[in-house]
């Protein structure tokens, strides 16, 4: 089976967050199942950078309204085709941002343009390459269906998978004109949105199935709290909703052989651990005393709950628990973080910023993570942490409640108990389980027994890949 994915950023090209670890990471893992995987991208700057040996495809004359080029590389085993348009990505900023941090005025255009190429190739533009179906991830792509939709293209399947619904791409109706879609496109039944034009919505009403990254958050979504709005389209269509929970490239992190990481182990050797914990003590300038590590590696946002974070971590210290934060985000959200650690010095150590290498080491050397998120599709980093023996310490919600088994008596019982759990999502919830967590700390054996249960989850792709070719090949095989 041969199948177009298009993404707007992919691991090891460009990350700003999970997406990219998912989309670089599923093509791989769908390969043993006999699926051919091309990931069309937009050519960043750092793209264009990584490309080895990139061949021309296809050429636009004019991609709503600019010139482009489409190119095809391997890259680590990825077959990646790349949209090289100047005037759409060859900017200094993020991928979604300027380097003030402000959405770019056209993001409307650079992601059409991107998802037009994407229709254009799923009709089989691409010269000697016509995918079966094609798997779209968030509102960046999600126009691919919708072109495929109105434009008199060959009808093909596609599946739109969400991976954070408060990002709806939702622009002015004023833009309808630049999509260059028959007038019939801007109704109830396509990208027409409360008066505006909704991306991910008209990506929802076309795409032949949609996925988002859990269980747990493909039933949430079908509330008003979850679903953003967007809860009355995906209610119409839970017929075709589908929820696989997300794996993670256990090659990229495996502490057996990370070379990011101060010394290897394994669970059986995770006494070793203490030489990460001591090269993490010392890069944050934190006491090198017994007492456990809690380490956030986030988005500093108000779905990460990171507010409730900077609320709580006076008394986090307090109770005795020292805190390594890495992340970017909200400015208010940096600062309160910042002036936690130089209240605490030696306690709490922030490092503002995006450091692939160093989110290893704190995996690694820390004694539990902390995810307070106020919804969360999937999460990677508690993955990592089970696989780290980083006891993770989650909000009950979305993929959180999918991946992490509570440290209940029962859990415990059983010797099945991977974390701690808490609801509801509140700064007195967090303090209970980091509570909670603490006097299992007190127990090593107990602890131990966390980690180690932790490192035994299956957090790799094998049977996550296995639903996913098991849902492409009903779409595929239904015709539509
Ligand atoms: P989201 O995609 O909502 O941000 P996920 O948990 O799915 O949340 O994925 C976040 C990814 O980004 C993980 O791979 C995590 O390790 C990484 N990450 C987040 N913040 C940072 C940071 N400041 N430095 C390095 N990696 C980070
Ligand atoms: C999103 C979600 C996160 C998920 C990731 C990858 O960014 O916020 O929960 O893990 O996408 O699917």
């Amino acid at each position: 089976m041969k199948v177009l994915s298009v993404s707007s950023e992919v691991f090891p090209l460009i990350k700003t967050g999970g997406l990219a670890d998912v989309a670089g990471a599923l093509p791989l893992a769908l390969k043993p199942f006999g699926i051919e995987t091309k990931t069309l991208m937009p050519g960043y700057p750092a793209v264009m950078k990584a490309l080895r040996n990139p061949v021309v495809r296809l050429v636009f004359d004019d991609l709503l309204g600019e010139p482009a080029t489409v190119l095809e590389a391997t890259h680590e085993g990825l077959e990646i085709l790349v949209l090289d348009a100047p005037a759409y990505y060859n900017r200094t900023g993020g991928p979604y941002v300027d380097v003030l941090g402000k959405d770019y005025p056209d993001n409307w255009q650079r992601f059409a343009a991107l998802s037009l190429a994407g229709s254009e190739i799923a009709a089989g533009l691409l010269p000697g390459w016509r995918p079966d179906m094609v798997h779209l991830h968030d509102w960046q792509t999600a126009m691919v269906s919708v072109y495929m939709r109105y434009y008199p293209t060959p009808e093909l399947p596609s599946l739109l998978t969400i991976h954070n619904i408060a990002f709806q791409g939702q622009f002015g109706a004023d833009i309808f004109a630049g999509l260059r879609l028959p007038p019939h496109a801007l109704s109830m039944e396509g990208i027409e949105y409360y008066g505006d034009i909704g991306f991910l919505k008209g990506g929802l009403q076309t795409a032949t199935a949609i996925s988002t990254v859990s269980p747990s958050y493909a039933e949430e979504i079908l509330t008003p709290e979850f679903g953003m709005g967007l809860e009355g389209v995906i209610g119409s269509r839970v017929g075709n909703l589908h929820g696989i929970v997300n794996g993670i490239d256990a090659d990229v992190w495996n502490p057996r052989t990370d070379p990011f990481i101060a010394r290897n182990y394994a669970p059986t050797t995770l006494r070793n651990r203490s030489e990460n914990r001591r090269a993490l003590e010392q890069h944050f300038g934190m006491h090198e005393d017994g007492s456990p590590i809690f380490c956030v590696i986030s988005r500093l946002t108000w779905q990460k709950g990171m507010d409730l974070l900077a609320a709580t971590v006076d008394e986090i210290v307090a109770m005795g628990g020292k805190l390594a934060i890495l992340g970017s985000g909200d400015a208010a959200l940096e600062g309160a973080l910042l002036a936690a650690a130089s209240r605490h010095h030696g306690r709490i150590g922030v490092s503002i910023g995006y450091n692939e290498p160093m989110s290893h080491l704190m995996q690694a050397g820390s004694d539990a993570i902390l995810i307070p998120s106020r919804f969360e599709p999937c999460g990677l980093t508690q993955l990592y942490g089970l696989r780290y023996g980083c006891v993770p310490i989650v909000a009950r919600t979305g993929g959180l409640n999918d991946t992490v088994i509570d440290a209940n008596h029962a859990a415990l019982a059983a010797q099945v108990a991977t974390g701690v759990q808490f609801g509801p999502v509140s700064a007195e919830g967090l303090l209970q389980a980091v509570r909670r967590a603490m006097r299992f700390y007190e127990d090593q054996k107990l602890w131990t027994q966390l980690q180690k249960q932790g490192m035994k989850s299956d957090v790799s792709w094998e049977k996550s890949a296995e639903r996913y070719a098991a849902l492409y090949s009903s779409l595929v095989s239904k015709g539509m």
